[in-house]
């Protein structure tokens, strides 16, 4: 059997961690939060790619939305990256493995979407990387991981926050779904009788 602890040795380099986390955990932990990364990536250059090209009369507040929350995914992608370093684990960076990895659908097309085809093309692939959050949560929390979990809870906080941004420029508002005002009064009035 070789002694070869070269860097580039997954599995030698992962074995020399001590952290709390056995090297199972560690691993699946790794291989979940390198699909958020690829997600995340791919959401960052996808966004990034609309912020530049979107047209029509939600221009203005669209390349600002689109600024703002490509800034916000690269800036993730960062962390995320680290976080799978700190468990002893190398992460992917080409752009053809993140792609591999990612569940964000590539643009089918190679003409460019309409605003409302970009908002909703953003809108499924913030809902996917939630999802994928998600997922990365539950290993975090079967491997006893509260680092990797807080950090799956600040990024599913980011993209359902994103998604919900996405979305509101979609629907229409419902009044039918207001809290009813009287119905508040008479609460109100009540508890003040006892
Ligand atoms: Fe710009």
């Amino acid at each position: 059997m070789s002694n070869d602890n070269r860097p580039n040795d997954k599995r030698a380099e992962a074995t020399l961690i001590h952290i709390g986390i056995d090297a199972k955990h560690r691993e699946t932990i790794s291989e979940n939060l390198s699909r958020v990364l690829a997600d995340t990536h791919l959401m960052y250059l996808k966004t990034h790619f609309y912020h530049w090209n979107v047209t029509g009369p939600m221009f203005s507040s669209l390349h600002l939305l689109f600024e703002k929350q490509y800034i916000e995914l690269h800036e993730a992608v960062d962390m995320i990256a680290e976080r799978i370093r700190a468990l002893g684990h190398f992460t992917p960076g080409t752009h053809t493995i993140l792609a591999k990895l990612s569940t964000i659908p590539e643009d089918a097309s190679t003409s460019i979407p309409d605003a409302t085809a970009m908002i909703r093309g953003l809108l499924a692939g913030h809902e996917a990387l939630s999802r994928s959050v998600r997922t990365a949560f539950k290993a975090a929390e079967a491997g006893d991981d509260q680092a990797t979990m807080d950090r799956m809870v600040e990024r599913m906080e980011a993209s359902d926050m994103a998604a919900w941004m996405l979305r509101s420029h979609l629907e229409t508002p419902n009044s039918e779904t207001l809290p009813q005002v009287e119905n508040l009064k008479s609460d109100k009035a009540e508890k003040r009788t006892h």
